[in-house]
């Protein structure tokens, strides 16, 4: 059995390399354990001039607590719910490899903690570094419930591949409703209908001076020195928007996005999805003065969707020194247009990996290929969706035609079927998840607009790979109700992105473009609107493993599948047995 990373050196036998290795060693620091409780409950915040509202929060902050930790560690929240609303917590980007209990989404992995109940996640962020984040992963509570988590180097920041900063900022860009968000989902599903935009951008929580009514109080405050320079951990905790981030004449040089290092690459705009993180260090090389750094939507949908909140989120980056007038308001920068696809597709397909040696990279030969349509579609009302026009269709979205539900309650989730033994005939899930949609078309011209292909039948389908299986999956976006750039995440691994485009995918133009050097390594791909990309994948990791359009309204509207991975042969490849305090239906 290989030795768990965690373990201390000196846990093991000491022959003479060990010991060598161990003297080599002597100043990393060992691994530790990382212990948080999170409450969650009631919080009351005043935004945008509105009476306060409650919201639910961990821990009364919004962000909720940053969690730091490095390489290796063991991660354990204990979580506490005292908040009316079943909760779960995901760690997004977290392998979980070991530990597929601890991942969070409700009814996948777990059933939800309930008011009054507790559950502690458990977990190792191993072979892991740079930024992830943690939220909710039930209703649309991830609006308020969700933070950052920063993973170092063991070896501390004086190993990062770039320059050592001289300080580090998380920058965790949001969305407010003045609204309860718990209750705004209700209502988009019961009715059939999508949620409405946003009240507000946010940066740290705080929506900054642009608002109307927006006072000191709600715009975050960075300082900064001259010619020092700022690791930027940049986070998308919005629900269901793309964000253009920029600071006033002030340009980046990205190193890392999802916890994975990328090829140094200079830009002086950063473009982020729902789920997706970027690391940006920033020179702060003006002699003094204000600048705001600003957050702005990038709508992708073609013809633009129902209105979506077109405002600007701001903090403040003010350089410490007698160069700066206090009283000077901040410079802006200049805003992309909302529907700027060449500047996000630009910064989306030109990041690349920072491939070092002896860590994994791109797996060059493919066991499974699949062809996935994502989009939105309609279908008929559920039994359950008691506002909707019964005579009508609704929205919906799919993959490859199949649209999603969880199971229903009263079922166990899914990950528990699994480990049962007999998803399919406990009738949590079925293992019928297509590789192929059910028709070849014109997936993106205006013409495939027929109300014929529109329509999505809603049920829980997983796709069954084997163990250690490499996947490639072309994610082909449709143009049935409109083409948008849709966040697709996947649970449990990173992939690789080989290639993006626009239009059809187009095998024998796209695979001799694939970059199989030096891809970008995700667990967060925005497939370009109206058109595709392609993923690989290692099957490395045994559970069931959620893959989902980041936009919560996608994702309620059933734009996910489930990969179930099967045991491998040894104990360390298979799923455990649930911990005791597993909340139970
Ligand atoms: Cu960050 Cu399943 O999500």
């Amino acid at each position: 059995m290989a030795p768990r990373p965690w373990l201390s050196p000196l846990a093991l036998p000491l022959g003479p390399s060990v010991a060598l290795l161990v003297l080599a060693c002597c100043c990393v620091a060992e691994a530790s354990i990382v212990e948080h409780t999170f409450n969650v409950g009631n919080l009351s915040v005043s935004q945008l001039c509105q009476p306060p509202r409650v919201i639910t929060a961990v821990n009364g902050q919004l962000p909720g607590p940053a969690i730091h930790a490095r390489e290796g560690d063991t991660v354990v929240v204990h979580l506490v719910n005292q908040s009316p609303y079943n909760i779960t917590i995901h760690w997004h980007g977290i392998f979980q490899r070991g530990t597929p209990w601890a991942d969070g989404p409700a009814m996948v992995t777990q059933c939800p903690v309930k008011p009054g109940g507790n559950y502690t996640y458990r977990f190792n962020a191993t072979a892991q570094e740079g930024t992830l984040w943690w939220h909710a992963h039930i209703s649309f509570l991830r609006a308020t419930v969700y933070g950052a988590l920063v993973l170092r180097p063991r070896a501390g920041a004086d190993a990062y591949p770039f320059p050592k900063p001289h300080a580090e900022e998380t920058v965790v860009l949001g969305e407010w409703w003045n609204d309860n968000v718990y209750d705004l989902q209700q209502m988009a599903f019961l009715t059939g209908l999508p949620a409405r935009s946003a009240d507000a951008y946010t940066i740290n929580g705080k929506p900054g001076d642009l608002y109307n009514c927006s006072d000191g109080n709600q715009t975050y405050r960075f300082q900064v020195r001259s010619n020092e320079t700022y690791l930027l951990r940049i986070i998308n905790a919005a629900l269901n928007t793309p964000l253009f981030f920029k600071v006033a004449n002030h340009s980046f040089t990205v190193v890392g996005a999802d916890a994975a290092y990328t090829t140094p690459y200079e830009t002086d705009v950063v473009v982020v999805a729902p789920g997706q993180t970027v690391d940006a260090l920033m020179v702060a090389a003006r002699a003094g003065g204000r600048y705001y750094m600003a957050a702005s939507p990038y709508d992708s949908a073609i013809p633009q969707g129902p209105p979506f909140s077109d405002t600007t989120a701001t903090a403040v980056v003010e350089y410490l020194g007698s160069d700066t007038d206090p009283t000077t308001p901040p410079t802006l920068p200049p805003r992309p247009e909302v529907n700027d696809t060449a500047t996000a597709f630009r910064f989306l397909s030109n990041l690349t990996a920072l491939v070092r040696p002896g860590q994994p990279t791109v797996p060059l030969s493919v066991d499974t290929r699949m062809f996935v349509t994502v989009g939105l579609g309609v279908s008929d009302c559920q039994p359950t969706q008691l506002l909707c026009n019964r005579s009508a269709t609704v929205f919906s979205s799919s993959m490859n035609n199949a649209s999603f539900v969880l199971p229903a309650p009263g079922k166990p989730s899914m990950l528990q079927a699994h480990y049962g033994g007999d998803g399919e005939t406990a009738g949590v899930y079925t293992r019928d998840f297509p590789d192929r949609p059910p028709l070849v078309f014109d997936y993106t011209a205006d013409a495939s607009d027929t109300a014929a292909l529109q329509y999505t039948a809603k049920s829980t389908r997983v796709r069954t790979l084997r163990f250690n299986q490499t996947v490639e999956m072309v994610l082909q976006n449709t143009r049935l109700i409109a083409r948008e750039s849709h966040p697709m995440h996947l649970h449990g691994f990173n992939f690789y992105v080989l290639a993006q485009g626009f239009g059809n995918y187009d095998e024998a133009t796209a695979t001799p473009r694939f970059n199989l050097v030096n891809p970008q390594e995700r667990n967060t791909v925005a497939v370009p609107t109206g058109g595709w990309a392609v993923i690989r994948f290692l099957a490395n990791n045994p559970g069931m493993w959620f893959m989902h359009c980041h936009f919560d309204n996608h994702l309620d509207l059933g734009l996910a599948m489930v990969f179930e991975v099967p045991d491998g042969p040894t104990p360390e490849t298979s799923v455990p047995p649930p911990p005791a305090d597993l909340p139970q239906c």
